[in-house]
């Protein structure tokens, strides 16, 4: 299963995917939720240090590393959405000071730490792919951690596109532009 890497092209190009035997978009759509449930399991298992450069990397790795090659690897190349590609390692490593800063400081609730968090992180984009599953889920362990319940991101599949799919994006885009209440009553719903 891990031996020959494939092509697969997608809406972005040409990447890498790590299974073998996979043909359709449906199966490796399960692989990836099945390898995201295992992380998710894991990151929850015990207490975890999210606030950390280090940590952010290797949960991504976790949530994809047995579909993708690319699974805990910043980007290379410029995208529409997200910094430049050298910008991502000091831009996460701002976002991490930054937070550490609010914690220390009780700037925020739980909720508005978690969410400013996980928009700074997926506002970077610092993967070729899956940013946003892995800023949601990031976004749920940090307000975990101070005492909130999990989100309910609009209680659907945002890797689908619809109505709460859009919500979801005008909220984040809002949050691009400093209004982060969208996302807030978004993440809730
Ligand atoms: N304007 C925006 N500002 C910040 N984040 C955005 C914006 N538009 C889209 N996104 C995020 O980018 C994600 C898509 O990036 P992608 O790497 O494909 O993640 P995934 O594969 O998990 O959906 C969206 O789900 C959303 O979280
Ligand atoms: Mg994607």
């Amino acid at each position: 299963m891990f031996g020959v890497t494939w092509n697969l092209t997608t809406m972005t190009g040409i990447v890498s995917v790590i299974p073998t035997h996979i043909t359709l978009r449906s199966e490796l759509n399960e692989l990836e939720q099945l390898n995201i449930a295992k992380a998710d399991r894991w990151a929850f298992s015990r207490r975890r240090n999210v606030l950390d450069d280090s940590f952010l990397r290797g949960l991504h790795r976790r949530m994809y590393d047995e579909v993708w090659k690319w699974a805990g690897i910043y980007r290379k190349a410029s995208r529409n959405i997200g910094v430049e590609a050298h910008l991502i390692e000091t831009g996460l490593h701002q976002a991490v000071a930054d937070a550490r800063y609010w914690v220390e400081k009780q700037t925020f609730g739980p909720d508005e730490l978690a969410l400013r968090f996980a928009h700074r992180i997926v506002q970077i984009h610092p993967f070729p792919n899956g940013n946003g599953r892995w800023s949601r889920l990031v976004g749920d362990l940090l307000v975990v951690q101070h005492g909130g319940q999990r989100f309910t991101w609009g209680r659907m599949n945002l890797q689908s596109s619809g109505d709460t799919r859009k919500a979801y994006i005008a909220a984040l885009r809002a949050a691009d532009e400093h209004d982060i209440n969208p996302l807030i009553s978004f993440a809730r719903s």
